[in-house]
């Protein structure tokens, strides 16, 4: 220890600063919290964050989780990261999500005088920035991160994708869900628990008259004027709804 201290030529260096520089994450991947302050941060706006919430002139203090997998390499054992929310939100983005998009991660937002606020709408968040063309879905819009987790995804999914599932819309609907909806509807325990558990709720099986239940619910919750900011609707339209059902009703 003493003369890794002074080869670094920083003896006052606390251990575990030098494991940070190294590999700042644990076996199970939990990423170490004080990695973030090793990292570059600048104020930056984003045109897709405010477009989500109808906001304008939103700034962000944020880090590039692209520094964080070039620097530390996670790829060596994981393809993604679980992002766990303080509001039972799980979400999930790819190291490919991450290098292709540029996400950065926003320790700190400053949103322009006058908004409103929801509760979840905490740091961090999960920020494009401008200048990348992301496709639009909730999975881009993950805030109020307590926590960091490196995952595979084929470990990740693996109880969703047992159900080996046949059709192309229901396949389709499948990767729609993944992109916007489980992380709050978890299904097979996989994803988050913030909203209602779809498969208790509804009977999806053909004339049980759960699937135009199910829309005419999601359509009268999550629209676009949705109280708590958890517009949905601008993420899918009719026929990708239909394909959700399609998708739910061979999962249940
Ligand atoms: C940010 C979290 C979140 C996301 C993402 C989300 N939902 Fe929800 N959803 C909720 C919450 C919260 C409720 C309301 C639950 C309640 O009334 O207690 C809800 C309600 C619903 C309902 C009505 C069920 C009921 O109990 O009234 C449906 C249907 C629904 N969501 C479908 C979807 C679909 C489909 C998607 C993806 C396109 C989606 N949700 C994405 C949080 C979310």
């Amino acid at each position: 220890m003493i003369l890794m201290g002074l080869a670094l030529g920083c003896s006052h260096a606390p251990e575990e600063d030098s494991s940070l520089r190294d590999f700042p994450f644990s076996q199970e991947g939990r990423v170490h919290p004080q990695v973030f302050r090793l990292l570059y941060s600048e104020w930056i706006p984003s045109a897709y964050f405010d477009r989500g919430l109808g906001y304008k002139g939103s700034q962000f203090s944020a880090v590039a989780l692209t520094e964080l997998i070039r620097k530390y390499r996670p790829e060596e054992r994981w393809d993604a990261v679980l992002l766990e929310c303080r509001d039972d939100y799980q979400g999930l983005v790819s190291i490919d999500d991450i290098l292709q998009y540029d996400l950065r991660l926003g320790l700190n937002m400053k949103l322009a005088e006058g908004t409103e606020r929801p509760a979840w709408l905490e740091p961090m968040v999960v920020i494009v920035p401008d200048g990348k063309e992301a496709p639009r879905l909730e999975r881009f819009m993950t805030a109020n991160i307590r926590e960091l987790r490196f995952v595979r995804l084929s470990e990740y999914y693996a109880p969703l994708d047992a159900a080996g599932l046949k059709s192309m819309h229901a396949q389709r609907g499948g990767q729609v869900f993944k992109d916007n909806c489980l992380f709050c509807h978890s299904l097979k325990g996989v994803g988050g628990n913030k909203g209602t558990n779809l498969l208790d709720r509804y009977d999806f099986a053909k004339g049980a008259g759960g699937g135009p239940q199910f829309k005419k619910d999601f359509t009268a919750f999550h629209h676009k004027d949705n109280p708590d900011k958890q517009d949905m609707e601008q993420f899918v339209d009719e026929e990708t709804l239909r394909r959700i059902v399609v998708f739910l009703r061979d999962i249940q």
